[in-house]
């Protein structure tokens, strides 16, 4: 028999007990040993299926040797990592969906379960259920990556998809996400781009193999965004969706940052809807391939946690991932796209926007494509004329 232990019993903590659970005798066959949940720790007792395994204190799985595997999905900073760092240095695998912590933490917290002969391993921090960061980090081991893009973050992706399909309001779209387990205990990190934001950080970290400082990346959100700027789009060939990206620059640099964007409708990305995400990785000698499943919830995200349990019981120190402290990160504003614009007033108010398309006029409004600009240059227009709104163009 194999014991491990959850710290943390929200929607991620208790779909790790049901998998464990509910799929045991296939997890047995991979394993060659029943594997068992021995310990949950909790902050406040509370009734339910594993009341009889909950603990509030910390110790009782620190000094258990029976204890192999510590799944945290406790979430945030403090305590989790406190909590890592002392269950790495008892010698006890750690497996998390914590993706704040890997993004702020991940290459120290890397090192020390290197030190101490255990893996750190964290697949559901990104993409929920979709396996990206082993792909990522083994299958395309042999390219050079240059670039990670996709829709990171299901509640956005819910709200947007839900908004535009049936006229749903913002805040009705939002209760339903929180209500299907997709939000973050604050939602503020869902709506303004901060989750996806920890996500891409991860992303760069491994496809660039230098850490990506999340307070370096800009992260914009989806509430400022207006069904108007939708619906031109739509009718222009393109969907917007709130996408992180990460991109390797000619002079070994990087650049990544959250923002909406405008996609042609044909790409695939452009259809992927409600809680699904997908990443884009471009490597140079595989071209782009695409992940894509369900970005958030309970058992998807629990899958990918007992997966990572299985391979550090598997694998013990074996394979290991990890990252270079500090890497040269240049501001995306330096990154060259077409824009999105609506102004107030006809196209003549755009005379200093260089060659534009103009794609709406109505109301007093115009709404246009620029040629290829630096974000500075889109930043300074949009500053210029007071825009209503000013968004990237990917194609
Ligand atoms: N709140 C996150 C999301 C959960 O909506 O994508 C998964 O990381």
């Amino acid at each position: 028999m194999i014991q491990i232990a959850i710290m943390g019993l929200g929607t991620v903590g208790t779909g790790v007990a049901r998998v464990v659970e509910e799929n045991a005798q296939q997890i047995q066959r991979k394993l060659g040993e029943p594997l068992q949940v021995k310990t949950v720790l909790v902050r406040h007792f509370h009734d339910g299926p594993y009341r009889h395994l909950m603990t509030d204190d910390f110790r009782k799985i620190e000094e258990e040797p029976d204890i192999r595997v510590v799944v945290e999905t406790i979430g945030g900073v403090d305590a989790a990592y406190t909590y890592t760092r002392r269950a790495l240095e008892a010698g006890k695998h750690v497996v998390t969906a914590n993706k704040q912590l890997v993004a702020e933490k991940g290459c120290e917290l890397l090192a020390l379960a290197r030190e101490h002969h255990v893996r750190y391993l964290f697949e559901a921090s990104v993409g929920g259920g979709i396996p990206i960061l082993h792909p990522l980090t083994e299958c395309m081991a042999a390219n050079r990556i240059d670039e990670v893009y996709g829709i990171l973050n299901g509640t956005t992706n819910y709200i947007l998809t839900r908004m535009v399909r049936s006229g749903a309001s913002f805040e009705d779209a939002l209760r339903e996400a929180q209500k299907k387990g997709y939000a973050e205990a604050d939602p503020t990190a869902d709506v303004e781009g901060i989750d996806a934001g920890r996500k891409i950080c991860i992303l760069a970290d491994l496809a660039f193999g230098r850490q990506v400082d999340p307070e370096r990346v800009p992260m914009e959100g989806i509430t400022r965004l207006s069904l108007q700027d939708v619906e031109i789009a739509r009718q222009a060939g393109y969907r917007i969706k709130l996408l992180g990206r990460a991109v390797r620059l000619q002079d070994g640099a990087c650049s990544a940052y959250v923002a909406p964007h405008l996609i042609p409708a044909e790409w695939p990305l452009a259809s992927v809807e409600d809680v699904f995400n997908a990443v884009v990785v471009k490597g140079n000698a595989t071209g782009e391939v695409m992940f894509y499943g369900k970005g958030a919830g309970e058992m998807p995200t629990a899958s990918a946690c007992v997966a990572d349990v299985m391979e550090a019981l598997q694998t013990g120190c074996g394979s290991d991932i990890g990252w270079e402290k500090d890497g040269a990160f240049k501001d995306p504003l330096e990154l060259t796209s077409r824009y999105y614009f609506r102004i107030e007033g006809s196209l003549e108010r755009a005379a200093s926007f260089g060659t534009v398309k103009c794609l709406w006029e109505d109301m007093g409004q115009t709404a246009l494509l620029t040629d290829p600009i630096s974000g500075r240059k889109a930043q300074e227009l949009a500053h210029a004329v007071q825009a209503l709104m000013c968004l990237r163009v990917l194609e």
